[in-house]
């Protein structure tokens, strides 16, 4: 079976920093991917490139085995059925729930006007199904917390229903209650067939909800382990250099 996401000696510099230096990462559909390292290792930068936000400056991306290197806008990403939550969440503040989930692809009648109607039902439909509660759907985003902001960012890229999620730091910031909801979020992603890859700071958080861990350091692969065959201690020391990384394949040895 192909990975339903593959990046394969994927390079990135910002002017003269390099930003992520030969990263391999494979992910599977129905599987939880973590992506973990300290701050500055490159995570938020691998999702961007996967996100078409970033083009790699050397590498490629592949998604079910067909090569995605040429992305170069978010656009084009989106029709090769990813979805993303950014870190920053991207939500409208003055606009309510609905309005958000439905950014980028909101329903017109006649081809026009918005069904606020229709829009709302739809939002309503997916925070049911997701088993989430966030309060009326007419509520404007600025008003709610941020574990509810948090939950309707990952509401909007659900109801997108698109095979590989990416959400970059889903739990930051977030209560124990709101965490959990979150985590029961992507555990019912990974039991829809959905490759859910996830950037977190929080171990436990990773340990309890991932299949498998991705280790970045100084913007390159240390290497992914199971979580069922490693445990926190060497996942530490892997981000922090204290384990030495795994050797790079054959093939992926920069020429
Ligand atoms: N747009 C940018 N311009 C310049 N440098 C950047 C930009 N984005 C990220 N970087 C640099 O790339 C490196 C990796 O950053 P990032 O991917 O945000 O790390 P992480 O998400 O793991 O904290 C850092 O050194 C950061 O300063
Ligand atoms: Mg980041």
């Amino acid at each position: 079976m192909a990975p339903a996401l593959r990046l394969r000696g994927v390079s990135k510099y910002f002017g003269s920093v390099s930003a992520l230096s030969n990263v391999n990462l494979d992910a599977y559909a129905g599987e939880v991917h973590a992506i973990v390292g300290d701050n500055g290792a490159g995570k938020s930068t691998t999702i961007k490139i996967i996100a078409g936000i970033h083009r790699p400056d050397d590498g490629e991306v592949l998604v079910n085995g067909e090569e995605l290197a040429h992305v170069n806008s978010a656009a084009t990403a989106r029709k090769h059925g990813i979805a993303v939550v950014y870190q920053d969440l991207a939500l409208v503040e003055c606009l309510d729930i609905a309005h958000n989930m439905a950014l980028g692809n909101l329903p017109r009648k006649f081809g026009i006007v918005l069904d606020r109607r229709r829009m709302e039902r739809e939002a309503a439909e997916v925070l049911r199904d997701l088993k989430v509660r966030v309060g009326n759907v007419r509520t404007p985003v600025g008003l709610l917390s941020g574990g509810q902001r948090q939950v309707v960012a990952v509401a909007r890229a659900v109801r997108t229903d698109r095979p590989i999620m990416l959400l970059d730091e889903p739990t930051a910031a977030l209560g124990v209650q709101e965490t959990a909801q979150v985590g029961d979020i992507i555990d019912r992603l990974r039991a829809s067939g959905k490759a859910v890859i996830i950037v977190s700071h929080d171990l436990d958080f990773v340990f309890s909800h991932a299949d498998r861990v991705t280790v970045l350091r100084l913007g390159r692969t240390v290497g992914t382990r199971a979580v069922t065959d490693t445990g926190r201690e060497q996942v530490v020391g892997m981000i922090t250099g204290a384990v030495p990384a795994d050797p790079t394949p054959d093939h992926e040895v920069a020429s």
